[in-house]
């Protein structure tokens, strides 16, 4: 060995050493990433990277179509040290959210920053999970989910967003940062007892910064974090701006829980906030109300009760600019059930079938979490045959649920008559954009009361048309959420 080193000289034994180096990380690598037995299929992955290329899961490369057809309706994918299993058709993902609903009750870390580490609704799991949801569940109901004075809230934003909408004097516009706005009103009211204005220039730039984080929560670098989670945190990128931005909003939160503790007073309650306070002042320790999950809860409320709604919103003034006839039966039976003397109300929604049926399209052809809210195993587990240990992500493929061709007349168009049946309202089973189960989505009534009042008050009174010169488009942009490209309408009045 020596002789042989002596003889060649010190760049072979470079070379000869690197050549080590390299098989000794591939074996290392292998080993780091081995897969227990039995686990979903997977196609071949690059040594240290896995399926990098094809992280974009939400514009399936052929890569994955292929896999479909091949595997059927469960494979994996490895990004760095993260292995997903993506999950296909109804009854798989039934057996996922219901029948097997307790071994898949818990969430990965999704949004990856300090202030959600198993605090507040949508991160944590376990006992925190359990009593973080309940108490959020009672309070919000308490607040008046599916009682008269959440609705006159609503009903009241609507004729602040319809007069906002009338400014516009039928020139074109972009509504975003209006619907944003009242949208997100809601969900303040509830949380921290208090609207915010239109003009309001501080609260316009936080919805802008959660715009942003659910754009930069797409961004093709944040992978980077799969790869190196360690160091992410501190080379330039969007996760850097990530934290970033939830240390703003995390800020904003904070300061008003602060002046709620100033002025709260022990025997009323004004607010979610509020009454989170009473509950920390019982604790005696042994529960997990404390002032981090205080945060993480209200912020959770914040974020998960403005994106999706508003989103969900612009989609359905797009499809009405697009589909005028649509749009035309939808004021017809505003006018015939309600007229224009009063605001619709939701005891209107079961004589208002069609109305129903648009949104519930809207809903359904817009897709906007195509991919649910990852899920974790709770426990070792099995699913179709195949082996999935404790801790492992699953992505629920929606799309293959709302797209299903078996299911739907004409997956691809936008068809309200999917949703009706000789002229009542047909619920489908196949619609599940809120999920199923106990971690389902814990605002959906609200959802469905905001989508129904928001939507009835712009249509009853303003028609929607795209604007002269611009032609406007389906087209998506990846986020956290799928939602349109910026476009601006005209907003006639009626
Ligand atoms: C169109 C509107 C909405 C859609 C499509 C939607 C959809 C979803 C989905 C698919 C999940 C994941 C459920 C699962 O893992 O099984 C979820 C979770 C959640 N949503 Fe919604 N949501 C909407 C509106 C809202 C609103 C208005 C709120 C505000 C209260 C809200 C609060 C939450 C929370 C806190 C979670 C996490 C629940 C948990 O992990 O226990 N969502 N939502
Ligand atoms: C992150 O923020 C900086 C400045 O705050 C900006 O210049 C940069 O473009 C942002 N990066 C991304 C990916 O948005
Ligand atoms: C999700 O389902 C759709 C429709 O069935 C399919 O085209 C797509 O390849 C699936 N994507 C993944 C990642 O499973």
């Amino acid at each position: 060995m020596l002789r042989l080193l002596g003889e060649s000289g010190p760049s072979t034994a470079l070379q000869s050493f690197l050549v080590f180096l390299g098989i000794f990380l591939l074996v290392a690598d292998y080993m780091r990433r081995r897969k227990p037995q039995n686990f979903p299929p997977s196609p071949f992955a690059l040594p240290f990277l896995g399926h990098i290329l094809t992280r974009d899961f939400r514009n399936p490369t052929k890569v994955i179509q292929e896999l479909t057809e091949k595997y059927g309706n469960i494979f994996s994918l490895h990004m760095g040290q993260m292995s997903y299993v993506f999950v296909s058709s109804i009854p798989m993902v039934k057996e996922v959210l219901v029948n097997q609903g307790e071994n898949f009750l818990d969430r990965p870390d999704i949004f990856r920053v300090d202030v959600f580490r198993n605090c507040g609704l949508t991160s944590s799991n376990g006992h925190t999970w359990k009593q973080q949801r309940r108490f959020a569940l009672s309070t919000l109901r308490n607040f008046g989910l599916g009682k008269r004075s959440l609705e006159k809230r609503i009903q009241e934003e609507c004729r602040y967003l319809t007069d906002a909408v009338g400014e516009e004097q039928g020139h074109p516009f972009d509504p975003h940062f209006k619907v944003n706005n009242a949208v997100s009103n809601i969900i303040c009211s509830v949380t921290f007892g208090d609207r915010f204005e239109y003009h309001n220039e501080q609260f316009q730039k936080l919805l802008q910064l959660m715009d942003k984080l659910v754009e930069l929560y797409g961004h093709p670098l944040n992978q980077l974090y799969d790869l190196f989670p360690g160091i992410a945190k501190y080379v330039p990128g969007p996760y850097k701006n990530i934290s970033k931005i939830w240390k703003m909003l995390n800020s904003f939160v904070c300061d008003i829980i602060a002046k709620h503790k100033e002025d709260w007073h022990p025997s009323e309650s004004r607010d979610f906030i509020d009454s989170y306070l009473q509950e920390m002042a019982k604790d005696d320790g042994s529960g997990c109300f404390c002032e981090e999950n205080l945060a993480a809860c209200t912020l959770d409320l914040f974020f998960a009760g403005t994106e999706t709604t508003s989103t969900t919103i612009r989609w359905a003034l797009l499809y009405m600019a697009l589909y005028p006839e649509i749009q035309a039966r939808v004021q017809a039976e505003i006018d015939a059930v309600v007229g224009q003397a009063r605001q619709v109300a939701l005891g209107d929604r079961d004589s208002m079938p069609y109305t129903n049926a648009v949104i519930h399209e809207v809903q359904r052809k817009s897709n906007i979490l195509p991919f649910s809210v990852p899920r974790m195993t709770t426990r070792d587990t099995t699913l179709g045959g195949f082996f999935l240990p404790k801790g492992t992500v699953l992505m629920l493929n929606f799309t293959s649920l709302l797209f299903d061709k078996k299911e739907w007349e004409t997956p691809d168009a936008f068809n309200p008559e999917h949703f009706l049946k000789d002229g009542q309202f047909w619920r489908r089973e196949a619609f599940i954009p809120f999920s199923l189960g106990k971690r389902a989505c814990l605002g959906e009534q609200l959802a469905r009361a905001e989508l129904f009042l928001f939507f009835t008050a712009l249509l009853q009174k303003f028609t929607f048309r795209p604007p002269p010169d611009a032609p406007l488009s389906l087209r998506v942009k990846l986020g956290i959420t799928q939602h349109p490209l910026p476009y601006r309408v005209c907003a006639l009045p009626r």
